[in-house]
């Protein structure tokens, strides 16, 4: 895991902003990986101004969002799709043919929608940089704690935690689902590239139990400890519980050393 602690949520969001950004023009056809949440909202701000001031071009890239709420309507306010709309799609040069999500909608069998999700991705090419939260719980997507770690996309329930968690983004009185298709563990894992941000001291037990606990179904971020090429980006609030601070900044000031020198390793 390569481990890197910012003074600030915004300077989580540019960083993660820049490996999205090298993505798109180091590759021709680049296939992102993308989060919903309140963590990701600055990042795809930052991506926007990116179109807007830099021509940053999003005609070539194809994205798949790691969940979506089960039988949700797409136009609804508090589907994914409506968030990723209002967030960067509507913003931004991307041919919506080319964005996706792990939708069910009624009638659908989720069984057949998951593999379907999957085959989609393999068709692709796969991810090459996933974009990530994590819960306060340890998930990624809504790979709730048990979640098998070699799961693929498929229908989760989701536990109390994540449902008063994201009750905030429900007007009183609207249902709130609680089934989610999510890409599993295992469909995350195959990303070249994974990016995880964490912001804000809610986030510090999980991002240590991520980190310095054992790999365990009981925290699913966890599983990014076997993964070659996790980048996890933290503001200090959510590293504050890592004994291991010092080493981690000392180890980026190296990297960058490295990087000076011989240019960034990504291998797209
Ligand atoms: P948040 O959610 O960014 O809204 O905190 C992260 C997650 O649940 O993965």
């Amino acid at each position: 895991m390569q481990i890197i602690i910012y003074d600030n949520a915004q300077l989580v969001a540019q960083s993660a902003a820049n490996w999205v950004k090298e993505l798109i023009n180091k590759k021709t056809d680049p296939v992102l990986g993308l989060a919903t949440g309140s963590t990701p909202i600055s990042l795809y701000k930052q991506l926007v101004e990116q179109h807007k001031s830099n021509n940053l071009s999003f005609k070539n890239v194809t994205t798949f969002n790691l969940d979506e709420y089960h039988q949700i309507d797409p136009v609804s306010s508090q589907s994914y799709r409506s968030f990723m709309t209002e967030h960067l799609f509507k913003h931004v040069d991307i041919d919506v043919n080319n964005t996706y999500l792990p939708t069910c909608a009624v009638g659908e069998n989720p069984r057949t929608q998951g593999l379907a999700y999957e085959e989609k991705i393999k068709q692709q090419g796969g991810v090459d940089l996933q974009v990530l939260g994590i819960g306060a719980n340890g998930h990624i997507g809504f790979n709730e704690p048990t979640s098998s770690l070699s799961s693929r996309t498929r229908i989760k329930t989701l536990t109390q935690q994540t449902i008063s968690d994201n009750s905030r983004l429900f007007k009183p009185g609207e249902q709130q689902p609680t089934m989610a298709m999510t890409m599993g563990i295992g469909t995350i894992m195959d990303a070249r590239y994974v990016l995880l941000m964490a912001t804000g001291a809610n986030k510090a037990n999980a991002v240590k139990d991520m980190i310095a606990g054992g790999v365990s179904a009981m925290c699913p971020a966890s599983a990014l400890q076997m993964h070659e090429n996790a980048i996890i980006l933290l503001d200090k609030a959510a590293a504050s519980e890592l004994s291991d601070q010092s080493y981690y900044q000392w180890a980026d000031n190296e990297n960058r050393k490295l990087i000076e020198h011989y240019g960034y390793f990504h291998n797209y």
